[in-house]
């Protein structure tokens, strides 16, 4: 286990520039924080967060020519959301690089920047860390920190809510999954 993280570690160290790299390390730290206020599995969470955005410094070419190799976009409609075809691919180099076989880490990092319909707990979990981990420095992301920390999934559910709206102003498509995961927040 030690031996698998320092070679994660090295991969982000060498692969991600320094704010992806902080980035990653911040939501790590507050995954492990989080993990236990949703009852999720640490082990899970922690791999989960180390290598969810291992693919995010990746040139566009490179990303769409790993999707199209590996298949990892099939059935999907990743491929036209360019923002996030690094959550895919990244499930793909941590099957590959890392021997990830755990299919709830696995999705948790393909699914990281949309959520899906009933996301595992895992899922959850990083996608709240990755709002408001410590380096995020949005307009109220300070208000979501208080937020998710008072209650995870009904803080989660207001910032994904928000950040729709957003994007919906600006006449850019939403990804449908993100719509499936604020319905599922809604009855969990
Ligand atoms: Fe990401
Ligand atoms: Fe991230």
């Amino acid at each position: 286990m030690k031996a698998l993280y320092s070679r994660i570690v090295g991969y982000l160290n060498r692969e991600l520039d320094s704010k992806r790299f902080l980035h990653s390390l911040g939501v790590v730290q507050t995954a492990l924080v989080f993990a236990p206020l949703l009852e999720a599995d640490i082990e899970k969470v922690c791999l989960a967060a180390h290598l969810h955005d291992c693919a995010k410094c990746m040139g566009r070419d490179r990303l769409l020519q790993i999707a199209d190799e590996s298949g990892c976009c099939e059935g999907t409609p990743d491929r036209d959301f360019p923002n996030i075809l690094h959550a895919p691919v990244g499930a793909h180099i941590a099957r590959k690089e890392f021997g990830v076989e755990d299919q709830e880490v696995l999705d948790a990092i393909r699914f990281h920047p949309t959520g899906c319909a009933n996301p595992s707990r895992t899922l959850t979990v990083l996608m709240a860390a990755d709002f408001c981990e410590p380096t995020r420095n949005f307009p109220g992301v300070e208000e979501a920190r208080i937020a998710i920390r008072r209650d995870l999934v009904g803080g989660l559910s207001a910032a994904l809510g928000k950040k729709v709206l957003h994007v919906e102003e600006t006449g850019r498509p939403v990804h449908p999954r993100v719509y499936e995961m604020m319905e599922s927040l809604k009855h969990a």
